[in-house]
């Protein structure tokens, strides 16, 4: 069996001002399962006989479980208790101006696209290419990649991350933004 993955702890983030403990501990538990069966999935394709239904279908699962488990670690991976504000001499803030003409206009911007119907995920993405930044919608978790993108901020918006707290999509929206780690989502940048 291939262990190549290994679950995180994210319980640090328990106590985020309007996201309950129970929903946040079902949520890394649901993480889990995507960690699981990454490393399930890499152990089957180990040994399944190639160009089979079945070796095809372990290869198209691999990508949405992989995914799953990546994005959920960047998302509690910008999240914190200690919410301050992004630094406005920081190199990310200063892209944000740049591409979308102020931070309000980037934060509104980002706000849509995560409120849009469907489930999936907003990302920041920067390019590197381009030296640009995109607000981008993931549908699912592996449809909308930008090829060679950095993910810089993720923000989750299935249904588990707010419904199981009564909490209204926008509302689940404007608690991400009072717990958003910027420090680390820099970091994401250097
Ligand atoms: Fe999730």
């Amino acid at each position: 069996m291939i262990k190549l993955y290994k679950a995180k702890d994210f319980s640090r983030l328990v106590g985020i001002g309007g996201l309950s403990e129970t929903l946040l501990k079902t949520h890394f538990t649901l993480y889990h399962g995507y960690v699981a069966n990454s490393v399930k999935i890499a152990g089957m394709l180990e040994t399944a006989e190639k160009e089979t239904p079945e070796y095809n279908e372990l290869k198209r699962r691999f990508g949405w479980e992989f995914n799953g488990m990546r994005l959920h670690e960047l998302y509690f991976g910008n999240l914190t208790k200690n919410f301050k504000p992004i630094k406005n001499n920081s190199v990310l803030f200063k892209k944000l101006l740049r591409d979308f003409g102020g931070y309000e206009n980037w934060e509104a911007d980002f706000k849509a696209t995560g409120n849009m119907r469907g489930i999936g995920w907003a990302i920041l993405y920067y390019d590197k290419i381009s030296d640009k930044l995109f607000n981008m919608w993931i549908n699912e978790h592996d449809a909308g990649h930008p090829a060679g993108g950095m993910p810089l901020l993720v923000m989750d918006v299935f249904e588990h991350a707010f419904m199981p707290d009564r909490l209204s999509k926008s509302d689940y929206i404007n608690i991400f933004f009072n717990s958003i780690d910027w420090k680390s989502v820099e970091n994401r940048l250097k």
